[in-house]
C-alpha cells in the first residue's frame, strides 16, 4: 500500500511545486467513481477536470488502447498511420469543420489556433475575453485573461480582453489588425458563464467585417460536456477554428485543432509540427472514446442529468447556478475552498473556481443516486 505521509515528502522534493495538490492519493477508478491508497471510495466531480467524459477506465477504451498497444504505439508524423486519418474524419463529421491538425494538450490546441491565424491572416493581434483560460505555454498565456498567470512571464503577446458577452466592446476592440477573436461557448475555469446566442452570433459578424479569424476554443466543453457535442451547437455559429483537448481520449493526452474556410488551407508543409501528435495509439484511444459516447448516448444524458443536477442544487440556496448539461457553475455565500476539503473528507472530489463558486464537471455516465449524494454532502459540509 502507498503511504501517503512518505509520497507527499517525496513528492515535495521530486517534483518542481507548481501544483497545490489535495491531500489524497488516488490509485483506481471506474466510471464515476475513484479509490485512494486507503481504499476510500470517492464520487468524481472533477473527473479529471472534465476529462473523463465516458468515466474512469471504460472498458471500451481500455481494450481498444491495449489492443493497439500490441500492434503499433508510435511511428511519428513522417509516415501515414490510419487511425489518425480515421479520427480526422471522425472530427470533421461531428464538428463540420474542413481539416484537423493534431497535437497532444489544450494549450497546444491554442498554440496551433494562435500559429494558423498567423498564417492565414498574416496578423498577430488577438482579441480574447475577460476571465478566459486558454492554457499556459507561452503563446496561449497571453490569452488567458488572469494576471497572477501572466504577470511574472512578460512579456508576452498579449491580447486585448474585453468583457464577456458585450457586443458593444467586442466591437470597439476589434479592428482591422486583430488577427482573431478567441472565445469558449462556455467560460470553464471562470466558474462555469454561458456565452449569449446573440454575442457568438455578433463575433461571427465582427470577424467577417473586419477580416479576422473566429475561434471556438472548445477544450473543455467538447464531447458532450455541455449537453451537445459541442458548446458552439448551442448557438448556431460556426467559427474558423475550433480547438479541442480533454475529453477525446478517454482520459488519455491529445489535442486538436479543427480548422474551415481559407484557414484550412493556410499551413504548409513544415509550419508546424509534433513528435507525438495523432499517433495510432492515442487516436485509437479517442476513437473508442467518441464510440461510447454515441453508444451510450451520453450527449442527452448530459443534458438529462445536468438538469437533474441543477434542479438538486436549487435546494443549497445559491446565489446563483450557471451552466450547460453538466457542465455547471454554483456560487454559495460559503467559503468554497474550505468546502472542497469537507467534501473530501466526506468522500466527494469537487472543484472550486473561486472563493464562492463551485464547479460540477462529473463525468457523463453519473447517475441521479450519485448526484443527490453530492448535493447532500455539500448541503452537510455548508
Ligand atoms: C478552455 C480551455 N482551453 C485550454 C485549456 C488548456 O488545456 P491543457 O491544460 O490541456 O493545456 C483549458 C484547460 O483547462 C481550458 O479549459
Amino acid at each position: 500500500m502507498t503511504d501517503k505521509t512518505d509520497l507527499k515528502a517525496r513528492e515535495s522534493e521530486a517534483i518542481i511545486q507548481t501544483y497545490a495538490r489535495q491531500d489524497v492519493v488516488l490509485v483506481r477508478g471506474s466510471k464515476a467513481r475513484v479509490w485512494d491508497s486507503e481504499g476510500k471510495e470517492y464520487l468524481d466531480f472533477v473527473a479529471g477536470i472534465a476529462v473523463n467524459n465516458v468515466g474512469h477506465c471504460h472498458p471500451t477504451v481500455v481494450e481498444a488502447v491495449k489492443r493497439q498497444a500490441k500492434t503499433l504505439i508510435h511511428t511519428s508524423n513522417l509516415y501515414y498511420t490510419e487511425n489518425q486519418v480515421l479520427l480526422a474524419e471522425e472530427l470533421k463529421a461531428l464538428t463540420g469543420m474542413k481539416r484537423a491538425y493534431f497535437c497532444n494538450s489544450g494549450a497546444e490546441s491554442v498554440e496551433a489556433a494562435l500559429k494558423l491565424t498567423r498564417r492565414s491572416t498574416g496578423k498577430s493581434k488577438i482579441v480574447a475575453a475577460e476571465r478566459a483560460f486558454h492554457g499556459r505555454t507561452l503563446g496561449a498565456l497571453g490569452t488567458t485573461y488572469k494576471s497572477i498567470y501572466r504577470a511574472p512571464f512578460q512579456p508576452l503577446n498579449e491580447a486585448t480582453f474585453v468583457p464577456f458577452n458585450d457586443v458593444e466592446a467586442l466591437k470597439a476592440a476589434v479592428t482591422a489588425e486583430t488577427g482573431a477573436v478567441i472565445l469558449e461557448p462556455v467560460q470553464g475555469e471562470a466558474g462555469v458563464y454561458v456565452a449569449d446566442a446573440e454575442y457568438l452570433r455578433a463575433a461571427r459578424q465582427i470577424c467577417d467585417d473586419k477580416g479576422a479569424l473566429l475561434i471556438f476554443d472548445e477544450v473543455q466543453t467538447g464531447f458532450g460536456r455541455t449537453g451537445k457535442w459541442f458548446g458552439k451547437d448551442h448557438f448556431g455559429v460556426m467559427p474558423d477554428i475550433i480547438t479541442l483537448a480533454k475529453a477525446m481520449a478517454g482520459g488519455l493526452p491529445i489535442g486538436a485543432m479543427l480548422a474551415a474556410g481559407p484557414a484550412a488551407e493556410a499551413f504548409q508543409k513544415g509550419d508546424h509540427g509534433s513528435t507525438f501528435a495523432g499517433g495510432p495509439l492515442i487516436c485509437a484511444a479517442a476513437l473508442a472514446t467518441i464510440q461510447v459516447i454515441k453508444d451510450e448516448k451520453l450527449v442527452h444524458r448530459s443534458e438529462e442529468m445536468g438538469a437533474y443536477l441543477k434542479s438538486q442544487l436549487e435546494k443549497l440556496a445559491p446565489r446563483e447556478i450557471r451552466g450547460l448539461g453538466l457542465m455547471v457553475g454554483l456560487d454559495l455565500d460559503t467559503d468554497c475552498k474550505a468546502l472542497v476539503e469537507k467534501a473530501l473528507q466526506k468522500g466527494v472530489l469537487i472543484n472550486s473556481t473561486g472563493e464562492h463558486t463551485l464547479r460540477f464537471i462529473p463525468p457523463l455516465v453519473v447517475g441521479k443516486e450519485e448526484i443527490d449524494k453530492v448535493v447532500s454532502v455539500i448541503g452537510e459540509s455548508l
